[in-house]
């Protein structure tokens, strides 16, 4: 049978935003035990919860001030143990964001650093007499003095989130303590946050610049010699627990840089941002991203399948092309080869917010890149123009649930605003309609989970032309094609070629019947997933690429 999360599908939930259940404009346990039919029916198998332990919320959550606990405003730990059960009940697993690499600066442990150059913590974080040119990747320096000690400490990301000092064996230790803790709580595994920032190169030497992207080359500060040690250690601490699952975000697009951190005696996947990141839309990008990550990874490495997440535009508002596109982009993630993660409000289409109001934006790397704007001397307009292009509040709304007052999603105002434009785009409308995004959805899950191919098999094939992505996925019981006409035009498919029997149309995103005959036509944006109709399932592969 194999590991339960190569077959699963996840479903990413925005802690802040998925479902307010106490009213009072943020999301919580209570809301999300309430929508687990919602989600069971969407036909999901796992869910991964963004941070919801104790926190200043200057990064909503990925500044920890408390790792033993969970955060009030989500709820109580007896809500939380409540949410574990109801969801395994339901055979919904549970992974949760773990942020090893820094904490608040409000966490009692950099209070205690921080209260004396001689106390036993005060290299648990990183401090140095003089700062180096490492920069944020929030913006600005990553180090920030501190008068009374007259040092500076780094900070990967805002000031408020402090990098831990992993060189030193005890920060690994009590980080330990905090994964038994959680694991025993009976959670299914972690998200590990930036994983690969956990050792910076200890030479301190300057990033260079790199002037084809006109940013610092982060050389010397992720991705460094001995990181690989540790992932294992964590890998072989957290797979004592069977069945645990690990995913890691390494935050990169090097196809080489990703594959050293999954597999035998490491994490179990990372997020593969060499495909979910794509910024523009572009078929061949996509297909070629595709083909390398399947001859880059070995047979004990599976990749990840995202186009959103609470970090990143959504997909439907990045790629442009509507609902036709965002069906599409769909098809693939939950049929290509690959662990899915869907991000909430995703499965209804939801779009990003962009924000003509600075006071109402919430994101901090949003907020800091305004005030480096300003600083700067850019007009309030041009320093909105690049808030708003680096915000992540833009995929952060809350889940639109019904068109009733604040979406269905709170008895009061939200934290975050709501789109004017984003009542109608609901759940609650979308529910019965035959073509809806989430009627396809939930289609496209439901066929996932009755064939083993999709979820397990191999590419046969894997091709492009002229912007129609197509594979076969095959496994010793079946064989499955899929075909994605990502171009305005409708194309001729000649199905002999990859059956020998009568073919069945499983699903399409445009049209509930297959004329017959062997020549189908794909319209122009349609997803089509076909299969034999029973009959001797030899491949007649005339179109067959090598792989
Ligand atoms: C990860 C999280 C992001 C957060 C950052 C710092 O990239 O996904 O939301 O801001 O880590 O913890």
């Amino acid at each position: 049978m194999g590991k339960w999360w190569k077959q699963s599908v996840f479903y990413e939930i925005y802690m802040p935003s998925f479902k307010d259940g106490n009213g009072d404009g943020m999301g919580d346990f209570a809301g999300i035990i309430a929508k687990l039919d919602y989600l069971t029916a969407l036909g999901i198998d796992g869910l991964w919860l963004t941070p919801f332990y104790p926190s200043p919320k200057i990064d909503n959550g990925y500044d920890i001030s408390d790792y033993y606990n969970i955060d009030p405003g989500y709820g109580t730990m007896k809500d939380f143990q409540s949410f574990i059960q109801e969801a395994h009940k339901r055979d919904i697993r549970v992974i949760v964001d773990l942020v090893l690499n820094h904490t608040s600066s409000e966490h009692q442990w950099f209070q205690d650093s921080k209260s004396s150059k001689n106390h036993p913590k005060r290299d648990w974080y990183i401090w140095r007499d003089e700062p180096n040119n490492w920069e944020s990747f929030f913006g600005g320096s990553a180090w920030e003095y501190d008068k009374a000690s007259d040092q500076y400490y780094y900070h990967a990301f805002a000031k408020e989130q402090v990098d831990l000092n992993w060189a030193n064996p005890q920060v690994k230790k009590a980080m330990f303590e905090v994964m038994k803790f959680w694991l025993e709580k009976g959670v299914d595994g972690f998200r590990l946050d930036v994983i690969n920032f956990l050792k910076v190169n200890d030479s301190y030497k300057d990033n260079p610049y790199d002037a084809e992207k006109n940013e610092q080359n982060h050389l010397f500060d992720k991705d460094q010699e001995g990181i690989f040690p540790i992932i294992s250690e964590i890998a072989e601490f957290v797979h004592q627990y069977p069945d645990k699952f690990l995913v890691g975000e390494v935050g990169s697009e090097d196809l080489d840089i990703l594959k050293q951190y999954s597999g035998n005696n490491k994490l179990d996947v990372v997020f593969n941002f060499n495909i979910g990141s794509l910024g523009e839309f572009d078929a061949d990008k996509l297909f070629q991203q595709l083909v390398d990550t399947d001859q880059a990874y070995d047979h004990a490495q599976i990749p990840t399948l995202f186009f959103s997440s609470h970090d990143m535009s959504r997909h439907i508002s990045r790629f442009g092309g509507g609902e036709e596109r965002a069906k599409l982009v769909a098809t693939l993630m939950l049929t290509a080869k690959g662990v899915p993660f869907i991000y909430y409000g995703d499965e209804i289409g939801m779009k990003d917010w962009i924000t003509d109001d600075i006071t109402k934006m919430k994101d901090v790397q949003g907020l800091l890149a305004y005030e480096l704007g300003i600083q700067s001397n850019q007009s309030h307009e041009q320093a909105l123009a690049v808030a708003n292009d680096k915000s992540r509040d833009k995929s952060r709304t809350p889940m639109v649930w019904s068109s009733h007052p604040n979406v269905g999603f709170s008895t009061i105002l939200p934290w975050i605003t709501i789109p004017t434009n984003a009542y109608k785009i609901n759940v609650e409308n979308q529910q019965n309609i035959p073509d809806s995004m989430l009627s396809f959805y939930k289609n496209l899950l439901k066929l996932r989970k009755g064939h083993s191919s999709l979820k397990s098999g191999h590419y046969d094939l894997l091709r492009i032309e002229g912007e129609m992505l197509y594979f076969v996925r095959k496994d010793s019981i079946e064989k499955i094609l899929v075909v994605l006409n990502f171009s305005e035009h409708p194309k001729s498919l000649d199905v002999a070629a990859f059956f020998a029997s009568d073919v069945k149309m499983l699903l399409s995103s445009k049209r509930t019947k297959l004329e017959s005959g062997n020549l189908v036509t794909i319209l122009a944006n349609e997803a089509m997933i076909l299969k034999d109709d029973g009959g001797d399932d030899s491949v007649k592969k005339r179109l067959c690429s090598n792989l």
